[in-house]
């Protein structure tokens, strides 16, 4: 094996929501990341299976998950949508599970639900890992935005993040939120009113005397962000909608952000976007959001060999 740090107790453990991860883990985690960058051992995961289970649509996660696991010379089995499953007739979440874990070493797994994750790590005696559950958290998300903001900022510390978008519905804003509160972050919530943080995630940030600001137009506060990070209107969210249409629009950010900012400001994004970033900030050194969904790559690889027990 090559390499020789103790596993920080990452073997068999279920990863659900990011409030599993102290600082130290969260550091950890990267600094295995970037090893799996610069050195990928290609037969690490040999004859190990990932199950896959996608009950939501989904592009970068499932398929930085595959690729993650198959480039560590692993085997991935599963679906992407669950009509094609028993599920279809009727089984329940805990029996798909119980039948799952006894084809796979590991259960990758996004559900519209929230606390489907939880559940599924009940069920399961082998690790489980949370692609996403509904609106709640999503953590190895976060993870790779994590390292993201190390590579492009050379630091976690002391930054200033606006977040911008729907922030109620949003996973990943949840779960980066609680993240980065380990670093002493500034926060700057940038949404719609109907759209704005949660107050259990403000209440939860308010405990840990992390500052923060909520504004509805990023020019209030665009001067002072080291890093914006821009989600779209979760439509799939939205009870009603007439609502969604409401709100679809709210922002659309183009190349005049970048008059109103500090020139090394980064634009990160998870994807899909749906009309709020305009593309023609792509070929701007400000947009890091190709580069972000490319990071989910060594970041699985460190996770699921981290869980799996194969770096020690
Ligand atoms: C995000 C998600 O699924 O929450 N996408 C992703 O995993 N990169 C963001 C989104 O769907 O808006």
């Amino acid at each position: 094996m090559i390499f020789l740090m103790d596993n920080n107790g990452f073997k068999g453990r279920d990863i659900i929501s990011i409030r599993d991860f102290s600082k130290k883990d969260l550091l950890y985690l990267l600094s295995i990341a970037k090893r799996m960058e610069q050195s990928p051992d290609t037969s690490l995961l040999n004859n190990k299976i990932a199950s896959l289970l996608f009950f939501e649509p989904s592009t970068r996660t499932r398929l930085s998950f595959d690729s993650a696991f198959k480039k560590l010379g692993g085997k991935t089995i599963g679906f992407a949508q669950a009509e094609v499953t028993s599920v279809k007739k009727g089984e329940t979440l805990w029996d798909t599970i119980k039948m799952v874990e006894q084809y796979s070493d590991v259960i990758i797994m996004r559900h519209y639900i929230e606390g489907a994750a939880r559940l599924a790590a009940e069920a399961a005696s082998i690790p489980v890992l949370n692609a996403g559950d509904g609106a709640n958290q999503h953590p190895t998300q976060t993870l790779l935005d994590l390292y993201t903001i190390l590579k492009e900022k050379g630091t976690l510390e002391g930054l200033n993040i606006g977040f911008l978008g729907d922030l109620k519905y949003g996973r990943t804003v949840h779960s980066l939120a609680i993240a980065l509160s380990h670093f002493n972050a500034k926060m700057f919530f940038i949404s719609p009113k109907a759209l704005s943080m949660p107050k259990d995630y403000l209440d939860e940030l308010k405990g840990k005397n992390i500052k923060f600001t909520e504004a509805e137009d990023v020019a209030e506060v665009s001067k002072q962000l080291d890093v914006l990070y821009v989600t779209r209107i979760q439509k799939e969210r939205f009870a009603d909608a007439l609502e969604y249409e409401k709100y679809k629009n709210a922002y659309k950010l183009d190349k005049s952000l970048l008059k109103i900012s500090k020139k090394d400001l980064i634009i990160m994004h998870p994807l899909p976007r749906v009309g709020e970033i305009n593309p023609e900030l792509d070929d701007t050194k400000n947009a890091v959001y190709f580069r972000q969904a490319g990071n989910g790559i060594p970041v699985r690889q460190a996770l699921l060999a981290l869980v799996l027990g194969k770096i020690k």
